[in-house]
């Protein structure tokens, strides 16, 4: 995967870098980015819309993993940027990420994160609902300012993935519902306001998807609306944002698309209705995160206690876990993993990689097949990339690992690890605590 290769003494190197260099300078866990790969990754993406010979936008979807170094790679890599709280917005304004391509999305956009947006002139918000849209109408008509949205719809499309990632379908908590009209008023409504101008639709029928048909059958669900806003608002879309979810490879059984298979589905399925309804094309607006990242980030453990019970099963711990990576407790997921520093010894045994954390269910992988292990060996987990640091959390007050991106055989630190100090310091004493004398 990406520059991941073995060196002549059996470790594991990302980007020229060597995972004993890594462990060395950092500790684990590790969170490890080949910026080559993310490069590689943007640049197919736009290469697949450059054939088309359509104008489009390529968003990062920030949640998959936002910093600072991350935002500013979006935007080296011409790259607009998708937002979905007031903590994504700020990292992008603090890294100087271009505001006229920030979109920002979410289903509950509080009245604050809203005027932060519309402060810092951003370039397009998402509307979900009609409480968000009266704050924003409110918000726009009490600072005269301007702002370009799109409305998001949920097109009733199967994403064929977990249900907590699957989002088209019409119970959903995201997004202007079709059937009953509601799409239609909203649509009336920000196309008769003074400061908001509809440039288009947005939908996001799900993540981790393999299927390109999923978003060709979305462009056509939208297509139906768009021909019935036509007729009844002679209201046609400057921009069709279809959302991300474009799939990645995790473990061998995925087998991931080519990205510009997605692209010619949905840009074909789009020129076909758009000729239907004799309208110009509009913009393609897409929003991948973990396509971006995903297969980009690895993740380095240090291998600590074997529990064998005989005859069942081994397990052997990591020091992370569901604290860096919620993602197989949360929906099943699975992922391969390696010996990072003796990447060419053959498979000898079965084990499950459990993390640190006092919960069962903290298991990283079941059932692996790996060469004998001993203590301090270090495991690399691949295609840690999305929703991995970006998910982690404090639980059983665990620090959050470093993350460090590597290309060209040099490694710089983008996140420190956290330490313990960090835990603490946000907490004050209560002062109704009357401790014992000592
Ligand atoms: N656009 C919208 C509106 C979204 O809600 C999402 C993801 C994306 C784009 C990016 O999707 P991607 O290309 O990364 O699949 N935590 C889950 C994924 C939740 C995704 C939420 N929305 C996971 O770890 O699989």
């Amino acid at each position: 995967r990406g520059t991941t290769k073995v060196n002549e003494r059996g470790f594991i190197e990302i980007g020229g870098v060597s995972t004993e260099t890594l462990k060395e300078a950092y500790g684990t866990p590790l969170f490890v980015y080949d910026v080559k790969d993310i490069r590689d990754r943007a640049n197919e993406f736009h290469d697949a819309f450059k054939n088309q010979s359509v104008s489009y936008q390529i968003a990062y979807a920030s949640k998959a993993f936002s910093c600072i170094a991350m935002i500013e790679l979006a935007n080296e890599l011409e790259l607009s940027l998708d937002v979905c709280s007031g903590g994504e917005l700020y990292t992008a304004l603090e890294a100087g990420f271009p505001v006229e391509r920030i979109h920002f999305h979410g289903n509950n956009k509080t009245p604050d994160e809203l005027e932060m947006a519309v402060t810092h002139k951003i370039g397009c918000i998402v509307v979900d609902n009609f409480t968000e849209l009266s704050w924003l109408m409110a918000l726009t008509e009490s600072s005269k300012q301007q702002m370009d949205v799109l409305i998001r719809i949920t097109p009733g499309v199967e994403a064929h993935t977990h249900e907590y990632i699957s989002t088209g379908q019409e119970d959903s908590k995201f997004g202007f519902d079709l059937n009953s009209a509601q799409a239609d008023k909203a649509i009336d409504m920000i196309t008769s306001h003074e400061f908001l101008t509809l440039q288009g639709v947005h939908s996001h029928i799900g993540s981790q998807i393999f299927r390109a048909e999923g978003f060709e059958e979305a462009v056509k669900e939208i297509y139906a609306s768009i021909e019935g806003w036509v007729n009844k608002f002679d209201y046609y879309p400057n921009v069709l944002n279809v959302g991300g979810g474009f799939g990645i490879r995790y473990t061998e059984n995925d087998e991931p698309l080519p990205l510009s298979t997605y692209i010619d589905k949905m840009v074909e399925a789009a020129k076909k209705e758009s000729n239907r309804l004799n309208k110009p094309l509009p913009e393609f607006w897409i929003e991948p995160g973990r396509a971006l990242v995903g297969e980009a980030g690895t993740t380095l453990y240090t291998l600590g206690t074997r529990k064998e019970i005989p005859d069942v099963r081994t397990y052997v711990s990591v020091d992370g876990g569901m604290t860096d990576n919620i993602r197989p407790a949360l929906y099943q997921a699975e992922y391969s993993a390696t010996l990072a520093n003796r990447a060419h010894a053959e498979p000898e045994e079965v084990v499950s990689i459990a993390g640190k954390c006092c919960e069962s269910g903290d298991m990283l992988i079941w059932d692996i097949n790996l060469p004998k292990i001993e203590q301090g060996d270090i495991l690399a987990v691949f295609s840690t990339g999305a929703y991995g640091y970006s998910m982690a959390n404090n639980y059983n007050r665990i620090l959050r690992p470093a993350v460090v991106f590597v290309e060209d055989g040099e490694h710089e630190c983008v996140i420190e690890r956290e330490q313990f100090e960090d835990l603490t310091r946000r907490e004050n004493r209560y002062s109704k605590i009357m401790l014992p004398e000592k």
